[in-house]
């Protein structure tokens, strides 16, 4: 894989991970294009045209990332008019974009219909009329998937877990035929697809399997009343080993899939992942800023947060951490690693065996994905670096934030307020 030890050295591709942090400090988070390309091509082998791969913006957006995807044919799902932004602005186009998300606003429709997206997937009736009225003022029709809730378990964490009837996310299966005519009815939709998106790090494909099913049902019910269907998305969710899960066999998955779509003849097939093309493909490098041995505890406090890597404090995410450099022959006490910021929830891993001291580099392991997008500026601390590797060669992608944009924008009172 793309991060492995040479002799007591943690390197990426042929990159030295210790050389990457004197050159751009830390915390810094580090990508292997060779790693993201390899996650890509496991799905796209087995995914021939026509059926399409919109990778998830939201895992990982940093521009570097979407243009290596946008080079290998890529696709994306967005879910703000953000996202879109940033794929267009990283060579992306947008007829291969869908964008999903339960709240889209007024102007992040009409941008997206300006820039002529591929497909709406839908929510709720409220956004079906509310495309609709935004299109007709436009004089544009908008390319519209329902997002349907399959109401199956994902068996996932329970803030991941999206196609439950108790989620908020689409249209329940129930009312998906009422919701579907009432489109069909509005002149500036064209009602092409049905979605679904049932949650993510799941690790087996039953519960895929049973979701695709129940679409397929839907689709049958759908063209019986002559409305043609003519896609299906069945989202991402595709989960990775972050300790030691057995890996989700993505090809057995895609295979079953195309033969249960060719049974009903003529269906487009999507996906969307994100987690399982970037997640092992980043690691976010630490530096240890203070030993802290307790009578009850010992604590490695790192100079990386929660703002940097939230995943630990959020959803008690379980990242393995590793030495840069080993040492050899060392007790390696039982240690919580843990960061500055001032919340006890602050913390990358409980009850680890590692020596360390400071000064010492660490490496949070499978850090690609909803690592530095889901980082934030808490404490005032400015947001990580991004540097990608691709063999020898290694590219900052992102400069680290300079502290003074952190209050750029900001305002004090004048003296007459
Ligand atoms: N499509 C839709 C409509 C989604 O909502 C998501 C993720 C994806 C695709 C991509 O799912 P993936 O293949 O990455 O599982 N922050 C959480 C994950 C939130 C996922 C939200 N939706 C985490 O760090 O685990």
């Amino acid at each position: 894989m793309s991060f492995t030890y040479k002799e007591t050295e943690l390197f990426a591709e042929q990159c030295a991970v210790t050389e990457l942090a004197k050159t751009h400090g830390t915390p810094l988070f580090v990508y292997s294009k060779a790693a993201i390309t390899a996650n890509w091509q496991q799905f796209s082998q087995h995914w021939p045209a026509p059926h399409k791969l919109c990778y998830a913006v939201k895992a990982n957006s940093n521009l570097a990332v979407l243009n290596v995807l946008a080079r290998l044919g890529a696709g994306f799902d967005i879910v703000s008019g953000g996202e879109l932004a940033r794929v267009l602005a990283a060579g992306g186009k947008a007829e291969d974009v869908v964008f999903s998300g339960v709240g889209k606003s007024h102007e992040e429709i009409a941008y997206a219909l300006d820039q002529n997206i591929g497909c709406f997937n839908v929510e709720s009736s409220a956004e079906l009329e509310r495309i609709q009225h935004i299109a007709s003022e436009k004089g544009v029709v908008a390319p519209i998937s329902l997002r349907v809730n399959p109401d199956v378990d994902a068996q996932t964490h329970p803030y991941i877990a999206t196609g439950l009837k108790a989620n908020k996310f689409g249209i329940a299966m129930g009312e998906a035929l009422d919701v579907f005519r009432r489109g069909q009815a509005l002149e500036n939709l064209d009602m092409r697809g049905v979605d679904c998106h049932i949650g993510s790090q799941i690790l087996t494909p039953q519960p895929f399997l049973d979701a695709a099913d129940r679409m397929f049902n839907l689709i049958g019910t759908l063209r019986e009343e002559g409305i043609q269907i003519t896609h299906l998305d069945m989202g991402g969710g595709f989960g990775i080993p972050y300790q030691h899960e057995e890996k989700l066999e993505v090809s057995g998955y895609l295979q079953e899939l195309q033969r249960r779509a060719k049974e009903i003849g003529n269906l487009t097939l999507m996906l969307e992942p994100g987690r399982a093309i970037v997640g092992n493909a980043g690691i976010m490098v630490t530096k240890v800023e203070y030993y802290k041995p307790g009578s009850e505890k010992n604590f490695l406090l790192v100079d990386a947060g929660m703002n940097d890597l939230l995943r630990p404090s959020l959803y008690n995410a379980y990242h393995d951490i590793v030495p840069v450099q080993r040492h050899q022959g060392v007790d390696e006490p039982l240690v919580d690693v843990v960061g500055p910021v001032c919340e006890t929830g602050d913390f990358f891993g409980h009850a680890r065996h590692l020596a360390a001291q400071e000064g010492d580099l660490l490496a949070v392991m499978n850090a690609g994905a909803y690592g530095f997008t889901m980082a934030s500026n808490y404490n005032t601390r400015p947001r990580a670096a991004e540097v990608m590797v691709h063999g020898e060669t290694a590219s900052l992608i992102r400069e680290r934030e300079p502290l003074a944009s952190l209050w750029q924008g900001e305002h004090v009172l004048g003296d007459d307020a």
